[in-house]
């Protein structure tokens, strides 16, 4: 009986030992696996100072949206950004990959630093929406007068960074580490550099000293105002231009055997470019473009040229397909220009990157967005084809981009895509843009803390 019992009381002792155990595991696992949040009450306050800003950041976008500039000549917007982070007590950088301003916001203690990236160019369109603030300025460009219209948001973009600097500079003391502000030029482009934009600015140390954990950047879209749209992955595309020459040899029309015609390679080259995507894309694990947008050569009807040049532009989610179709392409083309007696010059301008989120981050922060917008508003997007370079970002260090809809609720279907001379933003989503990306900044800090 005594045997007995003590082996009972052995074996209860061993049970409550494991189950202790178990208990201290799962504990450990919990507190390690539950990232932590931003604080309820510093949430309520980013909203309020959110309200209490709005009607300035509102007049900011409109004094950047009278006055544009085009990439690497942002000279008075960035003048303007660099005077406000320096009211804010921040650490300012200027002359940043030509005119890019970077703000350093530092709480209360080391920690965390958090990026948030803004464009601030415009772009050689003249303005036709008849806003009350509409740009009538113009510049010479590529050795013509153009008009100079912000027509890609970036008004938008940078106005509201200013405001999420102002709100969160209201609450440095409950940071619990670091932001880093980039206010970047050239994101359309400067072609007359080899570098420019994002790529500039990461040659030029911008994620060093502090490097971010994460970056955070948005673009408006013509999404109903007050949603914010995401994708856990790519979510634009890669861009790459080529160029194409078929040489042959010309002559009369009506004695084709005595040319090698490179109008009939051309034909045969674009038609031919198009199995590049549907036969040899995977395209499950991506999609995939490839668009001839020129073609040039002859000059009449009955005579053979020497040459014609193709131009067009290649569009993927992935590296794996990118570099798939470069060398399928020159493959393809060198190999039908010579089957016809020809031959061909290919280059191809590599230009951005996929812009591809991380997964992980763009989960940890749906809650919040969620909190910012409310369940409804926050839908997820199907990648989109057009590129932006803050994959240059997204390749070095954990990044969200996400799109902002600027689209009124009123809107009787029309819709000016960016880029358009009619192209506006609908201002009642300005408090949208720096309450999301505020309460990212911090949400961001909060997760990194204890990683
Ligand atoms: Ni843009």
């Amino acid at each position: 009986m005594n045997l007995f019992r003590n082996q009972y009381n052995q074996y209860n002792m061993f049970r409550t030992i494991v189950i202790i155990h178990t208990l201290m595991i799962l504990f450990l696992l919990s507190s390690s696996l539950c990232a932590q949040q931003a604080p309820q009450t510093l949430l309520t306050t980013i909203s309020d100072l959110t309200e209490e800003i709005e009607a300035e950041v509102i007049s900011w976008r409109r004094d950047f949206h009278q006055h544009p500039e085009l990439s690497n000549r942002e000279y008075r917007t960035a003048g303007i950004v660099a005077e406000h982070l320096r009211s804010l007590g921040m650490e300012v950088q200027t002359g940043v990959a030509k005119t890019g301003v970077v703000g350093l916001l530092r709480g209360p203690e080391d920690g965390p630093v958090i990026a948030l990236r803004a464009d601030m160019d415009a772009l050689p369109i003249t303005e036709e929406t008849g806003l009350p603030f509409a740009s009538t300025v113009t510049t010479t460009f590529q050795g013509e007068v153009v008009g100079v219209m912000h027509a890609c948001g970036h008004d938008l973009h940078t106005s509201s960074l200013m405001g999420v600097a102002t709100v969160l500079a209201g609450i440095r003391d409950q940071l619990p580490g670091s932001v880093k502000f980039i206010f970047q030029p050239a994101e359309e482009g400067a072609f007359d550099y080899d570098v420019w934009g994002a790529k500039l600015m990461v040659q030029e140390g911008v994620l060093e000293n502090p490097r971010p954990d994460a970056i955070f950047g948005m673009h408006v879209w013509p999404f109903t105002t007050g949603t914010i749209a995401y994708n856990g992955g790519a979510i634009m595309a890669s861009v790459d231009n080529f160029n194409i020459t078929i040489k042959g040899s010309g002559g009369h029309a009506a004695a084709p055997w005595e040319t090698n015609d490179p109008i009939i390679v051309a034909s045969k080259v674009v038609s031919g470019l198009q199995t590049l995507v549907s036969r040899n894309a995977e395209l499950t694990k991506g999609a995939a473009v490839v668009s001839v947008g020129s073609i040039r050569g002859g000059n009449r009807h009955n005579i053979i040229p020497d040459e014609v040049e193709l131009l067009g532009t290649i569009r993927t989610h992935n590296e794996e397909t990118r570099k798939m179709i470069h060398e399928r392409l020159k493959t393809f083309v060198h190999n039908t220009a010579e089957a016809f007696g020809t031959q061909a010059e290919i280059a191809i301008d590599r230009l951005y990157p996929a812009v591809i989120n991380n997964s992980d981050l763009v989960n940890s922060m749906l809650p919040v967005i969620r909190e910012s917008v409310g369940h409804d508003n926050v839908q997820e997007m199907y990648p989109l084809m057009i590129a932006e370079d803050f994959s240059y970002y997204a390749n070095e260090i954990p990044a969200m981009f996400y799109m902002l809809g600027t689209l009124p609720h009123d809107n009787a279907g029309s819709v000016e895509p960016i880029h358009s001379p009619r192209f506006d933003v609908d201002e009642a989503a300005i408090s949208t843009a720096v309450r999301t990306m505020s309460y990212l900044a911090v949400e961001a800090l909060y997760l990194f803390k204890d990683q």
